[in-house]
């Protein structure tokens, strides 16, 4: 296979939570599939660090099963390929260390030993709790060079005050510019075709505003439930989990104003106007502009499933909440009276996310009522499954009969259009990490901003009382959900 953006920097990647989840899961599977493609320097090294002792054998033989699992290969790659797994191989290596005691670093600074001029990112897939003393460490120990760089993994704090201590915590060890703030969401590729769609296109930005657009929305809906994951989850739920970081991270992505170039603190400049004009929902409205929802035992893709208490590392009771939905409103002149409805949930009855804009109706209709209803246009951009973009308009039904106006769409699918693979978005922002590129990590002041907006939810929930409503595993979530949008005479959109 010939080089692609062979990239120049040699680094070392050093991922605290070395043998978690994540690093099973994503990062080491990205980093292994990045090699496989020859996108990585020969220099470059992963170091895992974590609390338990592994020889290095064994831990090679673990992650090369997670690889084989989580980077299978695919048509164009072909089967995993065991060669380049050994290759990659060679880069790993494993350091057990405690990382709340600094005297245990000693491995990890003699492996870091001659090499401070090159890329050095620290990649911290740990809990949050442990950011501020391993930044501390890390500092106190002479490893923070010029060149290095702060990997942080969300939870980023569970609301403004934890953040801000965090934040404050790596800061007195790093600058801001060496603090990459991971969303995964901005590493896929709809999203980030959604600021070329925007800004590429002199079609769309005439029209993206209140006099055209009716509304949007954005919905991130999942299969799978929190089993195995109950106890962080039950802390978080689904308004810290996913719309904290996610789904407000897509919204500003749609709503905010085209930046002048693609400069990393430009565009998150123009994130950040977006989230402080979010309209704050507190007390007074949290009934009306957000519902709760708790999965109860039901049927997805045809499996039965648990309720939400009934998973196995479950507790007995628990308000907390694994869907979510939200009127949010913009206050500014783009988006005046234009409604954002965001949704996301476990246990829904397809895994798909989409960001669907809604124009206005025309205003006039030449048309009989006998030729059919004048639906809206609407712009739908799916984030997965099946990356693409569907323009939905009406056209004639073809026939020499009575006219009869039909709903027809212009629906592009990245896979056929573009073919290959769809890179995951670690790998894409794992890339970025190496190559100091920090346009898709998220800004301390963003982030504060976020949680900010949030906490003033969570706020409101807890003096109102507002309590999770239950709902079916394998349902939309609950009827309230329906009803907020139905309050407004709209509908959540349904693939046509
Ligand atoms: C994570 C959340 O950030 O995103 C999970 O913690 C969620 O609860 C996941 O399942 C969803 O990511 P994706 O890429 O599968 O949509």
């Amino acid at each position: 296979m010939t080089a692609k953006t062979l990239i120049s920097h040699p680094f070392d990647m050093i991922v605290f939570g070395g043998r978690g989840d994540l690093a099973r899961r994503k990062l080491i599977p990205a980093l292994y599939h990045l090699d496989r493609e020859r996108r990585l320097p020969d220099d470059g090294r992963i170091i895992a660090v974590s609390r338990g002792q592994m020889e290095k054998a064994d831990f090679l033989r673990l992650m090369h099963d997670e690889c084989v699992v989580h980077s299978p290969g695919d048509a164009i790659h072909g089967p995993f390929d065991e060669a380049a797994w050994e290759r990659f191989a060679g880069r790993l290596h494993y350091i057990s260390l405690d990382a709340t005691d600094a005297a245990s670093y000693r491995d990890l600074v003699a492996a870091l030993q001659g090499r401070a001029d090159v890329v050095r990112a620290f990649y911290l897939a740990t809990a949050p709790d442990l950011f501020g003393p391993i930044a501390a460490h890390l500092k106190s120990l002479g490893l923070v060079t010029p060149e290095s760089r702060l990997v942080l993994e969300k939870p980023l704090g569970k609301d403004l005050a934890t953040a801000q201590a965090i934040n404050a915590a790596v800061a007195a060890a790093f600058t801001e510019p060496q603090t990459y703030r991971i969303d995964h969401y901005l590493g896929k590729e709809t999203v980030q075709n959604l600021m070329v769609l925007r800004f590429a296109n002199a079609l769309f930005e005439p029209l993206w505003n209140r006099t055209h657009i009716d509304h949007v929305q954005i919905s991130v809906a999942e299969t799978v439930g929190v089993g195995g994951r109950w106890t962080y989850y039950n802390e978080s739920g689904a308004l810290r989990d996913m719309v904290q970081n996610h789904l407000l991270q897509l919204v500003c992505l749609a709503a905010m104003e085209p930046p002048s170039t693609l400069d990393a603190d430009m565009i998150r400049d123009e994130k950040l106007k977006v989230l402080r004009a979010l309209h704050p929902i507190g007390v007074e409205d949290v009934a009306q502009s957000t519902v709760r929802g708790q999965y109860r035992a039901g049927t997805v893709e045809g499996n039965g499933v648990p309720g939400y208490l009934e998973e196995t590392d479950s507790g007995a009771a628990s308000n907390t909440e694994t869907f979510v939905a939200i009127r949010i409103a913009i206050d500014n002149w783009r988006w005046a009276g234009v409604p954002f409805y965001v949704r996301t949930g476990k246990r829904l009855p397809a895994r798909s996310s989409e960001i669907v804009v809604q124009f206005k109706t025309p205003p006039h209709s030449p048309y009989p009522a006998s030729a059919g209803i004048i639906h809206p246009n609407k712009l739908v951009m799916r984030l997965q499954p099946d990356e693409g973009i569907r323009l939905v308009m009406l056209n004639k039904g073809r026939g020499p009969g009575e006219l009869k106006l039909r709903q027809t769409a212009l629906d592009l699918s990245f896979n056929e259009t573009f073919g290959g693979r769809s890179p995951d978005a670690y790998e894409r922002l794992l890339l970025d990490v190496i190559r100091g590129r920090p346009a898709l990590f998220m800004r301390v002041d963003e982030l504060e901003a976020a949680w900010q907006w949030i906490d003033r939810i969570r706020e409101g929930w807890a003096e109102t009382g507002l309590t999770p409503k239950p709902y079916a595993a394998g349902s939309w979530g609950p009827n309230a959900a329906i009803a907020l949008i139905e309050r407004d005479g709209r509908t959540w959109h349904e693939d046509d």
